[in-house]
């Protein structure tokens, strides 16, 4: 029987891609307010300006490729069953060859019909389509009528996948956390559904406070520090 590891993931884990992280200095939200541009009030207010963050999303994704943290995390399904659970909206996971991934905050490469979810029942999974790089603009509408919006979590949002991904942190063996500075809730509490016993890794540069005397912090960059953590594993 394979160990399992459950990988919570965030933005850090893709910087040396070449994406900017959402609260270091020069991140995204130092250049856009998230209530504008990944509300739901926003949405609600300035749909267009919305659409068009997030086509500006999608097509950085072109440019960009799964760096060496991506693909150690990938490699990892060799000697364990591994799920990946990110707060990325990226694709560079999947591109990584991880095959098992929970998007908590939705995908930037998908939309679905603005009329499709709701915090109660969460979103259909037959309404959401891949739109790969493409753009998505005011007046795109669903077979239903109803306009596309990205297949994200906008703030003001449930997180749909959360029930899940408790599941799969409880049964994990080992416990990793990278690249996230835990500030978005539920996904910042998640580690804390790991099982007694299971250890803790986080891999960040930065000093993030987590109050787990579990928890092992790897002070490194993704790539390095997931070197590092292959290295402990053996
Ligand atoms: P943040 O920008 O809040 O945090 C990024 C974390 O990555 C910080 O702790 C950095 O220290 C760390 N970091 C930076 N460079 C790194 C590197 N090379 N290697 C490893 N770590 C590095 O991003 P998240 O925690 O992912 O949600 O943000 C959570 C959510 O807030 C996002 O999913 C997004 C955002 O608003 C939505 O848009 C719904």
């Amino acid at each position: 029987m394979k160990k399992r590891i459950a990988v919570l993931t965030g933005a850090g884990v893709s910087a040396e891609s070449g994406l900017g992280t959402y609260r270091d200095n020069g991140g995204l939200w130092d250049n856009y307010d998230p209530m504008v541009v990944a509300s739901a009030e926003g949405w609600a207010r300035n749909p267009g300006l919305v659409l068009d963050f997030y086509n500006m999303q999608r097509e950085k994704l072109k440019e960009v490729q799964p760096n060496t943290a991506h693909r150690l995390i990938a490699e990892l399904e060799k000697d364990y069953v591994v799920d990946v659970i990110t707060q990325n909206v990226d694709n560079l996971h999947e591109r990584a060859g991880s095959t098992h991934v929970v998007h908590l905050h939705g995908e930037a490469t998908k939309i679905r019909p603005e009329n499709s979810c709701n915090d109660y029942d969460g979103f259909s999974e037959k309404l959401v389509v891949d739109i790969g790089y493409g753009a998505v603009h005011l007046g795109d509408k669903a077979p239903n009528g109803a306009q596309y919006r990205p297949h994200i979590v906008f703030f003001g949002e449930a997180v749909p996948m959360i029930e899940r991904a408790v599941e799969l942190v409880s049964q994990a063996d080992i416990v990793l956390i990278v690249g996230t500075s835990l500030q978005v809730y539920p996904a910042a509490g998640l580690y804390r559904y790991a099982r007694a016993g299971a250890p803790i890794y986080l891999i960040d540069p930065a000093d993030v406070a987590l109050f787990d005397k579990r928890v092992h912090h790897i002070q490194k960059v993704a790539t390095e520090g997931m070197q590092e953590f292959v290295g402990l594993l053996k």
